[in-house]
């Protein structure tokens, strides 16, 4: 049994049968080829995966490195292994004059999972740099080239969780960063931004997110336990006639073709009255309440059991239903709340 503590940023004390590492696309070409009976679960640093159980099965880390950049008509195409570390990438960007990437600054996580939930902050999603995707096919074992559009983006979402989830695993990114930068300062403090130039929006992403966020080498998270609830008008209108203020950012239901409006989940758990509070081990961040800790040793069943009642009660109270953001793992796979 191998030790799962360690692998995940929630740190939940969890096993998995054997933990191996993909350091190269041959490395995984030759795992592929030889004869897999128990489930697998493909991992890069475990900032978005809670292993609530046991797993059953082979974790396989994916750390293939490399960047390489080429200059094209369409801008600079710069191509990225999938087992680099994010926040490093979006700092030799900086270093390398490649603009864009600075708002999405100190995201944990690798470069090969910034696709799969399509990683947002500060008013800007990865997709918008992404040029293609390189994954290596499972059934065919063989390599393929997603492009942006086929990759089909969306809030915390893409085909990665949806038709290819695990059926595909992410071996490289391409991302296109074009010739003339345009600031993104629409979020938070960065409004404030006086001259906001690519490093200064990355140092106020830096500070802010330091500031709200808990970090995990000090105690156990994986960011936003939920996803921002996506309602109509109507929703909104009704939670708006009970509350004064009540948070809100408008998007467009490109299928729907109307308004719809994301409020912020935290507001919605605050409200319900669960900011700071503790069960068992697991406490809801007492100044963000959008992320659940491992503040005194939780247990898997724990994080089910009092997110579980976090659903049900915030569902009572404003009939929205929230969705969880981070995956949760248990003997067979993913859990559903
Ligand atoms: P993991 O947790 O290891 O994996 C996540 C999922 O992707 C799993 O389903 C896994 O099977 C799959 N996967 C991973 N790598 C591959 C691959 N190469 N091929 C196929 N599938 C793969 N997210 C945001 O979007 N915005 C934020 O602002 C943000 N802030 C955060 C703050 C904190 C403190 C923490 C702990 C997390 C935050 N997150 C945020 C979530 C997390 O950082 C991202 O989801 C990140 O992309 C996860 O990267 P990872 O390598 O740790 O993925
Ligand atoms: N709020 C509360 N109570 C709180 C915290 C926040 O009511 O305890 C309300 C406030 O009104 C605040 C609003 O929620 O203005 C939004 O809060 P914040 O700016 O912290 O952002 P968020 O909606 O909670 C989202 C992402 C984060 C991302 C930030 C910044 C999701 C699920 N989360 O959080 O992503 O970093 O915006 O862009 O979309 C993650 O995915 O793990 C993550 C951290």
């Amino acid at each position: 049994m191998y030790p799962l503590k360690r692998q995940h940023t929630f740190g939940l004390d969890a096993h998995c049968n054997a933990f191996i590492e993909m350091n190269t696309l041959d490395d995984l070409q030759r795992w592929v080829s030889a004869s897999r009976n128990e489930p697998y679960l493909i991992l890069g640093e475990g900032s978005n995966c809670i292993f609530v159980d046991d797993f059953d099965g082979t974790v396989v880390a994916i750390r293939m490195l490399g960047k390489t950049k080429q200059a094209t008509e369409q801008g600079e195409l710069v191509s990225v292994g999938a087992g680099e570390n994010w926040h490093e990438f979006v700092v030799w960007c900086l270093e390398n004059n490649l603009y864009g990437l600075e708002n999405l600054a100190l995201i944990p996580g690798t470069v090969g999972a910034a696709p799969i939930q399509n990683i947002g902050a500060y008013g800007v999603e990865v997709e918008a740099f992404i040029h293609s995707v390189d994954v290596l096919n499972l059934k065919t074992n063989k390599m393929t080239t997603l492009t942006k559009h086929e990759c089909k983006f969306a809030y915390r979402d893409s085909i990665f969780k949806q038709e290819l989830f695990g059926s595909s695993i992410v071996v490289g990114v391409r991302f296109v960063f074009p010739k003339k930068w345009q600031a993104v300062v629409t979020y938070g403090d960065l409004q404030t931004l006086i001259s906001p130039t690519p490093h200064a929006i990355f140092d106020s992403v830096v500070a802010m997110r330091k500031q709200k966020l808990p970090d995990p080498s000090t105690i156990g998270n994986s960011g936003s336990f939920f996803k921002n609830p996506v309602v109509s008008e109507a929703c909104y209108q009704r939670i708006a006639q009970h509350h004064e203020k009540v948070p809100y950012f408008e998007v467009h239901d490109q299928k729907a073709k109307i308004q719809k409006v994301k409020i912020p989940a935290a507001w919605l758990i605050e409200k319900a009255g669960f900011k700071g509070q503790l069960y068992g081990g697991v406490q809801v961040h007492p100044h963000h309440a959008l992320v659940l800790t491992n503040a005194n040793d939780a247990k898997g069943e724990e994080v089910l059991a009092f997110a579980r009642h976090i659903v049900k009660t915030v569902y009572e109270r404003f009939n929205v239903k929230l969705e969880n953001e981070v995956r949760l793992i248990g003997k067979q796979g993913l859990v559903a709340l």
